[in-house]
């Protein structure tokens, strides 16, 4: 536990489109954010970057900003958390700080033929039992092995011992705690549960994943970060920074902090959040529990000193995104926000399906080779059908992994706690219901992935005494039972079954 007396808690939650710094009261109030979006690279198709250090730099003015905004010195803040985009990975010289290659982002795909080999070589079962993940360019073992392989100043820095790798929440962590001037080099176990490379059961590296990926298993040992649980103090902020001398006491990969600001404790407990992409969580206590269906296991949290929390997770690759390739790609909508209102001009989809399998389809089916389509086009269609049928897309792929779920627990949840950009969008909401069958439920603090990241700091810090306190804070903004026909939902759910069914059908060269 950390000394410090301050009361309030920042989170810097490191988005896929954006960083954010949130100040967080006692009383789980946020009295400031500040927010900056990073440039996404697309060097070539499939491959998605980061440049870590424009990245790095966002976190350091952001935090102070929030500090000012919230009229607060540093003394007032009694520990920083950190929570951010899963799996995507950086790898960095220890001497300079300097990256060695942009981040590969988790969407980035230039590892599905590595992921092939890999499979056809017979490595999918074993590696799927130690991890709970299934071979796939998603995760982080493949970009730390392409970038071993393909950026020579990779290998010699790790020939002199001057590698050092991690997950964006590494790359942070090791900069507030002052970089080449003795930086921690840590993760939690969230998101080491995120790279192919941890084992589940141990929450350790394991010598033999890292050689299924071609990786040296001594020289994994020596880039790799520590694993430390979500809630515990990490390290303290050191050099030219406004918040020097907080204590880090706090990480957690993005979606399990919403599972933690959710305050799904419970087994059973499941969140929805609509992001970039979208991810269910259903937490699965103290046990790991294997998916039949497509679902990946996952750490979902863990106290320091107490055993991990684990989760089933359905991670569905676009959602959000989707609506800003229709304002950026096709011009659509000027706003994100305007696709509420053009979804809503029209009375339904007008027969219009859109599987939106930009970067293959992720859970439940792990099909790198689908392709996105538009299916049901006529001449009546307008852009109105195929807003509507963006916005539902996010819907449907969440139908399919609740389904999961179901399929492989035997039960279907009570409700689904959802948070995430597109929840504003009343009329998805209650659509989600409808095709689901399961009311879904709002809470009122809708910065849910930043306050799971301020909750684990502040617990950590002696701010709250328990989980059952930061279960206190949750509180329900608005609910949506299903109430579609059963017959209209039966139809609706068949012509969706078929576009994916379709998008799986196209084979790239
Ligand atoms: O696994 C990827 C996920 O962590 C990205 O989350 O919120 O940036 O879409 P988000």
């Amino acid at each position: 536990m950390s000394a410090s007396t301050g009361s309030f808690v920042i989170s810097i939650d490191q988005g896929t489109t954006s960083t954010r710094a949130v100040v967080m009261g006692q009383d789980g109030q946020v009295v400031a954010t500040a927010q900056r979006e990073h440039r996404q690279h697309f060097p070539r198709p499939g491959w998605v970057e980061h440049d870590p250090a424009e990245i790095w730099e966002n976190t350091r003015e952001l935090t102070g900003l929030a500090l000012t905004r919230a009229r607060l010195r540093p003394a007032d803040v009694a520990a920083v958390g950190i929570t951010n985009q899963r799996e995507t990975t950086v790898l960095w010289d220890a001497d300079t700080g300097r990256p060695v290659h942009r981040a590969i982002v988790w969407q980035d795909t230039r590892t599905d033929s590595m992921m092939n080999r890999l499979r056809a070589d017979g490595h999918e079962d074993a590696v799927r039992e130690k991890t709970g993940l299934p071979l796939a360019s998603y995760f982080a073992a493949g970009k730390i092995a392409w970038t071993l392989e393909h950026v020579p100043e990779a290998a010699e820095l790790a020939a002199n011992g001057r590698l050092r790798a991690g997950t964006m929440d590494t790359w942070l962590l090791w900069n507030l705690t002052g970089g080449p001037d003795g930086g921690v080099h840590a993760t939690d176990v969230t998101n080491a549960s995120r790279t192919l490379l941890m084992d589940l059961t141990t929450l350790d590296w394991d010598s033999d994943l890292a050689a299924v990926f071609g990786i040296d298993p001594e020289l994994a040992a020596a880039m790799l970060p520590r694993i430390h649980p979500s809630v515990g103090e990490l390290g303290t902020i050191s050099g030219p920074m406004s918040l020097a001398g907080i204590p880090v006491c706090g990480i957690l990969g993005d979606q399990q902090a919403a599972t933690f600001g959710q305050a799904a404790f419970s087994p059973g407990d499941v969140k929805n959040t609509y992001g970039t992409g979208c991810f269910l969580l259903q937490n699965t206590g103290t046990t790991t529990e294997t998916s039949s269906h497509g679902l990946v296991t996952t750490v979902a949290y863990q106290v320091e000193d107490q055993p991990a929390h684990y989760a089933l997770e359905g991670s569905v690759a676009v959602a959000g995104s989707l609506v800003q390739w229709l304002r950026d790609n096709l011009g659509l909508i000027r706003t994100s926000e305007e696709v509420e209102a053009l979804a809503g001009s029209v009375e339904d989809n007008g027969g219009v399906y859109f599987v939106p399998a930009f970067s293959g389809l992720y859970a439940p089916h792990w099909r790198p080779d689908a392709r996105g389509l538009i299916a049901g086009l006529t001449g009546y269609a307008t852009a109105g059908h195929l807003a509507r049928a963006a916005v539902e897309a996010t819907a449907y792929q969440t139908r399919d992994v609740l389904e999961a779920v179901v399929a492989d627990t035997g039960q279907r949840p009570e409700e689904l706690r959802v948070d995430g950009g597109m929840t504003v969008n009343d009329d998805l909401m209650q659509f989600q219901a409808d095709i689901l069958g399961v009311p879904v439920v709002r809470p009122l603090q809708t910065e849910t992935t930043a306050a799971g990241a301020a909750h684990a700091a502040g617990l950590s810090a002696g701010l709250w005494s328990g989980l059952d306190e930061l279960a206190g804070l949750w509180q329900e903004d608005r609910r949506w039972e299903p109430g579609m026909d059963a017959a209209r939902r039966d139809d609706l759910l068949e012509h969706w079954d078929r576009a994916v069914a379709k998008s799986m059908d196209w084979v790239q060269d």
